[in-house]
């Protein structure tokens, strides 16, 4: 298994597709079990809690990464420039991405043990996964077109 950080250090490197892909998954577990106990139980709250705290930090992380001047979309561009339009479509994602978060954080500091704040939670979380799902896997077509024919990518 990918081990998450729990905390961000500074020279930490942004987390990759698939270290992100595990991420969600166990976001997903934790509020599957947080919400199948009645009253919820604390521990399961703040587990989730603390995972979906994890990925508020490192979401923008690895947003930024790709947009930086050596990252993937400035390097995707200079090898593939017939798919700029589809990396301005991917970098503007990043912004409802951050919207998107930004929510669903709101809502988690207030959820407590709350199973309907919770439920919430889910819903919003849902909305998020599924939309950074379909941003990922678009950004590994644009690897595979732009990069195929040697080294490089996200890693
Ligand atoms: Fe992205
Ligand atoms: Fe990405």
């Amino acid at each position: 298994m990918v081990a998450i950080p729990p905390t961000r250090r500074p020279s930490a490197p942004a987390l990759d597709h698939r270290e992100l892909y595990v991420l969600l998954g166990r976001i997903e577990e934790a509020l599957e079990v947080l919400l199948r106990t009645e009253p919820l139980e604390p521990t399961a709250a703040q587990s989730a809690l603390e995972l979906l705290e994890v990925a508020g930090r490192e979401l923008p992380v690895h947003f930024a990464d790709e947009e930086a001047p050596d990252g993937f979309f400035a390097s995707a561009l200079a090898r593939a420039p017939h798919l700029h339009h589809a990396l301005e479509t991917l970098q503007k994602e990043h912004l409802h991405l951050a919207e998107l978060l930004g929510e669903l954080l709101q809502e988690v500091r207030w959820a407590g043990t709350s199973s309907s704040a919770w439920t919430h939670v889910e819903a919003s979380y849902l909305l998020l996964a599924e939309t950074l799902r379909r941003h990922e896997r678009a950004e590994d077509g644009i690897v595979a077109e732009a990069f195929s024919t040697d080294e490089g990518g996200l890693g």
